[in-house]
């Protein structure tokens, strides 16, 4: 898929997700199959971007392109300003969050709750279309089917794609829930259908993908053109790799060798640590741990073992030993116990915090 000058070489996107899909956990996706992986919404309010969490999330030090940034707010003009500050800072492309439905975004109107106000979301989109264009950035739209599952109006995805591509999107991403689902209930893709076929632009599926099969499966019932996954990919990234495996070869891929899963998250270990150093970088690192050995044989004590270790070295040598004991006893990943019940973000120890 092509986004402007820039081509997308995989169907299977990594959404973006505050608090995990930082830099090192976008990259390790796109080595294991990612087309495409958005950063962490960076917010538009210009007073937070010298803070040490915004600055982080707007280095892109080593990252392959295309690097792609989601801005979220509710001001045109300050869109605009954080548009161009990003790209400034290495964007490729900007991203417009209209999807997320958190209150620290929602209650100043940003989000998903933007989708409300539709003259305000358009007015949105042109000013940062407006200040994209200039410089070939393509911009592209994330947003959820509605605001209100109320027939008509509340479910109004489709008039504000049709809207956002007239203004110039390149790409609409849709998560199948209104607004007012937050994560609850069941993702639904015939409206996320509806809009691949009612626009020319690239059209993106995402909610509920918990599988490669699912992925699949989800690409040719909506004619979208990618398939985006967050949750599922926490703790296991080669979901791409195994959804591009099934789509290319009309088979399930075989589990991942043990060897390599410890490989790739140790490697992970080590891009997470140096950028946020050793004090922070062990403690925001031990969720990313717990989401890879949670269902895996011995992988709840471990888990909970991980928080008498504060030294990177330490933690590093923990995750090595406890895979390397795995790999003794299976060659390839164990099928994981429970796998439906990780599915869910509460099973995965992290409610969406953004
Ligand atoms: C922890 C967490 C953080 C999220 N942060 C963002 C965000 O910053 N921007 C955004 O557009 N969506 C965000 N989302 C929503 C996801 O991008 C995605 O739309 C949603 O999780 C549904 O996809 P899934 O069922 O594959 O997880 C977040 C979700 C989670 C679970």
């Amino acid at each position: 898929m092509r986004l402007g000058s820039h081509t997308l070489p995989h169907p299977f996107f990594v959404a973006p997700m505050a608090g995990v899909t930082d830099r090192p956990f976008r990259m390790l996706c796109r080595r294991l199959g990612a087309g495409h992986a958005v950063s962490e919404m960076v917010t538009s309010r210009r007073e937070l971007w010298d803070s040490l969490k915004t600055s982080r999330r707007a280095d892109h030090a080593g990252e392959p392109g295309p690097v792609a940034v989601q801005i979220a707010g509710v001001d045109p003009a300050e869109m605009a300003d954080a548009a161009r500050y990003n790209i400034d800072r290495g964007a490729q492309i900007i991203d417009i969050n209209m999807g997320c439905p958190a209150k620290k975004v929602c209650s100043k109107w940003a989000g998903s709750a933007l989708m409300k106000d539709e003259p305000l979301a358009v007015a949105i989109i042109e000013a940062v279309v407006a200040a994209c264009a200039p410089r070939g950035v393509p911009v592209t739209l994330k947003m959820r089917t509605g605001w209100s599952a109320s027939a008509g109006r509340g479910r109004n995805a489709l008039v504000l794609a049709r809207a956002a591509e007239a203004a110039g999107v390149a790409m609409v991403t849709v998560h199948g829930r209104t607004r007012e689902m937050g994560y609850g209930g069941q993702a639904e893709h015939d409206t996320v259908a509806a809009i691949k076929a009612a626009l020319s632009i690239p059209v993106v599926a995402n909610g509920d993908v918990h599988s490669a099969e699912r992925a699949v499966e989800l690409l040719r019932t909506t004619g979208c053109d990618a398939v985006m996954i967050g949750r599922a990919a926490m703790g296991r990234p080669w979901i791409f790799r195994e959804a591009l495996h099934l789509l290319q070869h009309g088979t399930p891929a075989p589990a991942p060798a043990t060897r390599d899963v410890q490989r790739w998250l140790l490697e992970h270990l080590r891009d997470h640590h140096a950028l946020y150093g050793e004090f922070t970088g062990v403690r925001s690192a031990r969720k990313h741990i717990g989401w890879a050995v949670r269902l895996l044989p011995g992988g709840e004590a471990f888990r909970r073992s991980m928080n008498a270790l504060a030294g990177c070295e330490e933690q590093l040598a923990a995750v090595s030993a406890f895979f390397d004991a795995l790999a003794e006893r299976h060659e390839r990943l164990p099928e994981p116990a429970g796998a439906d019940a990780a599915n869910d973000d509460g099973a995965v120890g992290l409610r969406p915090a953004a």
